[in-house]
């Protein structure tokens, strides 16, 4: 069976990117990264993609007057690409709401919380500052506003004692590397659908009832 055409945006470090190109190496996987997109001629992350050979474009933000300019020059090469799926990995631009209605349900992104908390930049050490018990990330479709969309996986993380932003943001980004091939696969395998703006996913195991940070070491085990 063809497989989902997929491009990936970057600005930065790529190392969701990265996560993602190895799973599309694995065999028998359904999605295929066709392009790799990166708003500066500098970001690292560029480097993952000509290392898999993978095609690469560079369009830069700063060359276009408007958003919508930008936005157009990008669905542009999306489309001379023939890309039926957009991940956003660490892309630091917002699209405006023509492009995100154009690519509704085909465009998903990983941030690093678990929505709707969280929202926005900073988000281990505002994790951090609140002491809540788990962190994590989420992939999600896009919509318009920002780090708003149906959720489609993620990945809870613990907070530990003596974490720092730095420390959080590194165990959180090993459970992106797992989530966003998870969503890829499951998207390209075709059994991710939005129902009233939330995703119902065809065909999954339960998850574990729950997860309890600190654990009770038994405490209540006997039911
Ligand atoms: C990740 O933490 C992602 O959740 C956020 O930006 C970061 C990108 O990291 N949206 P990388 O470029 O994939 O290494």
């Amino acid at each position: 069976m063809a497989r989902l055409r997929t491009a990936v945006l970057i600005s930065g470090r790529g190392s969701n990117l990265e996560a993602l190109i190895a799973a599309c190496a694995q065999p028998g996987f359904p999605a295929e990264i066709a392009l790799v997109l990166a708003n500066r001629a500098d970001a690292p992350g560029l480097a993952h993609a000509e290392r898999a050979a993978i095609s690469t474009r560079v369009i830069a933000h700063r060359d276009f007057a408007t958003r919508e300019a930008f936005d157009a020059a990008i669905d542009a090469a999306l489309r001379a690409a023939h890309i039926d799926l957009v991940c956003l990995a660490g892309f630091m631009r917002l699209f405006g709401g023509d492009f995100c209605a154009r690519w509704r349900d085909r465009l998903v992104n990983i941030h690093p919380s678990l929505l709707p908390a969280f929202r926005g930049l900073d988000t281990h050490a505002r994790a951090l500052a609140e002491g809540v018990r788990f962190t994590g990330c989420t992939v999600h479709f896009v919509r318009a506003e920002m780090d708003h969309g149906p959720i489609i996986v993620q990945a809870a993380v613990p907070v530990l004692a003596g974490d720092d932003a730095e420390r959080l943001a590194a165990r959180v980004l090993a459970a992106e590397h797992r989530a966003y091939p998870l969503a890829l696969k499951l998207i390209a395998e075709g059994r991710v659908r939005v129902r009233d703006e939330r995703v119902e996913i065809a065909g999954v195991a339960a998850a574990p009832a729950s997860l309890l940070n600190p654990p009770d070491d038994g405490l209540c085990a006997s039911a």
